[in-house]
C-alpha cells in the first residue's frame, strides 16, 4: 500500500475520469510502490473482488515473470499493472486467454507508436526480436458446475515504457527494449496506460467466447516463428520440431521429424539452430 505521507504517482480519480470503460477499472487501485500487483490482486480476488478491478503501480519490488522468473520493475519508467477476469468460459478456452490478451496489448502498443511488434509464444510482445512487454495470467479455475463465481484469472502486464539501455540489468540490455528507445522519445505513462486499458476492456469483457477464435487468428498473424523450426525449452527439456500451430486453447503444436505431433502449454521457444 503506498504510504500515507507520499502522494501517489498518479491520482486514481484522474486516471478514471479518463477511462471510458464498460468493465475494466471500475476499482482501480494505484499504488507507488508495492511488492507485485499480481500479489496483491490475487489476495483481491480470492475475497471476492468484482471482474475488472484493475491494479496499478509505479514500482514493484518482487515483480514476478513466467516460469519463475523474476520481472524488473523500477520506479518512473514503466507500467506494471494486473486486472481481474472472472470467465464464464469452458475450462478448454481459458487456455486462450493469455494469447488473446497479448493480441491486444500488441494492437495497443501499435496505436500507440506506430511501430509493428511481434508475439512470441504464448504471451511475450517483441520489437525486432527484443522484448517490450511481459505477460503473467495466473488463474483458479474450478469446473463451472462447482462455484464459478471464486473463479479468477489475474493477468499481470509489465510493459517497457522510458527506459534507457543502461537502466535495464546487464543480462536483459541486449534482449529487451522500451517505447522510448524505439521511437527516440519519451511517451506519457498516462496515455500509454488509457490506450491500452480501453482496448481490453473492448475485447476482453463482451462475448468473448466468439472473440476467442478471431483473436487467435490474430495472434497466428503477429508469430514470426509459426511454420518455422524452433527449439521448445519445457521442464528441463530441449523439444525440436515445426511450429505447426496453435490449438484452440492456445497450446504449442510442435511436428517433430518423426512426423508425430507433441502438444505443449507451457514452455520457452527459441529459433533452432
Ligand atoms: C514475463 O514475461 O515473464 C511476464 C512478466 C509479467 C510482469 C508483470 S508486471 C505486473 C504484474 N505483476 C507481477 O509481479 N508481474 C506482472
Amino acid at each position: 500500500m503506498s504510504r500515507k505521507s507520499e502522494k501517489p504517482f498518479w491520482d486514481p480519480d484522474e486516471l478514471k475520469a479518463q477511462l471510458q470503460t464498460a468493465v475494466l477499472g471500475k476499482r482501480l487501485i494505484v499504488f507507488n510502490r508495492i511488492t507485485s500487483t499480481n500479489d496483491f490482486l490475487k489476495r483481491l480476488a480470492r475475497r471476492g473482488a468484482e471482474a475488472g478491478t484493475l491494479v496499478l503501480a509505479d514500482q514493484q519490488t518482487a515483480g514476478r515473470g513466467r516460469l519463475g522468473r523474476q520481472w524488473q520493475s523500477p520506479p518512473n519508467v514503466g507500467l506494471w499493472l494486473s486486472f481481474l477476469v472472472r470467465p464464464e468460459l469452458p475450462l478448454e478456452l481459458i487456455g486462450a486467454l493469455p494469447l488473446t490478451i497479448a493480441v491486444v496489448v500488441a494492437e495497443s502498443l501499435s496505436a500507440i507508436c506506430g511501430e509493428i511488434f511481434s508475439v512470441k509464444w504464448p504471451n511475450d510482445i517483441l520489437w525486432r526480436q527484443r522484448k517490450i512487454c511481459g505477460i503473467l495470467c495466473e488463474a483458479q479455475i474450478a469446473p463451472m458446475e462447482n462455484s464459478p463465481q471464486q473463479n479468477y484469472i489475474v493477468t499481470g502486464i509489465g510493459i517497457n515504457v522510458n527506459q534507457q539501455t543502461n537502466d535495464f540489468s546487464p543480462e536483459w540490455r541486449t534482449r529487451a527494449v522500451s517505447l522510448a528507445m524505439l521511437a527516440e522519445r519519451p511517451f506519457d505513462r498516462q496515455k500509454v496506460f488509457v490506450e491500452l486499458v480501453q482496448r481490453l476492456d473492448e475485447n476482453l469483457f463482451e462475448n468473448l467466447r466468439e472473440y476467442i477464435p478471431l483473436l487467435l487468428s490474430r495472434w497466428r498473424s503477429f508469430c514470426p516463428e509459426l511454420g518455422k523450426r524452433i527449439r521448445l525449452h519445457y521442464l528441463r527439456e530441449n523439444v525440436t520440431g515445426v511450429f505447426e500451430d496453435i490449438g484452440a486453447a492456445g497450446e504449442l503444436i510442435l511436428r517433430m521429424s518423426d512426423g508425430q505431433r507433441r502438444i505443449f502449454s507451457a514452455g520457452e521457444v527459441s529459433i533452432a539452430k
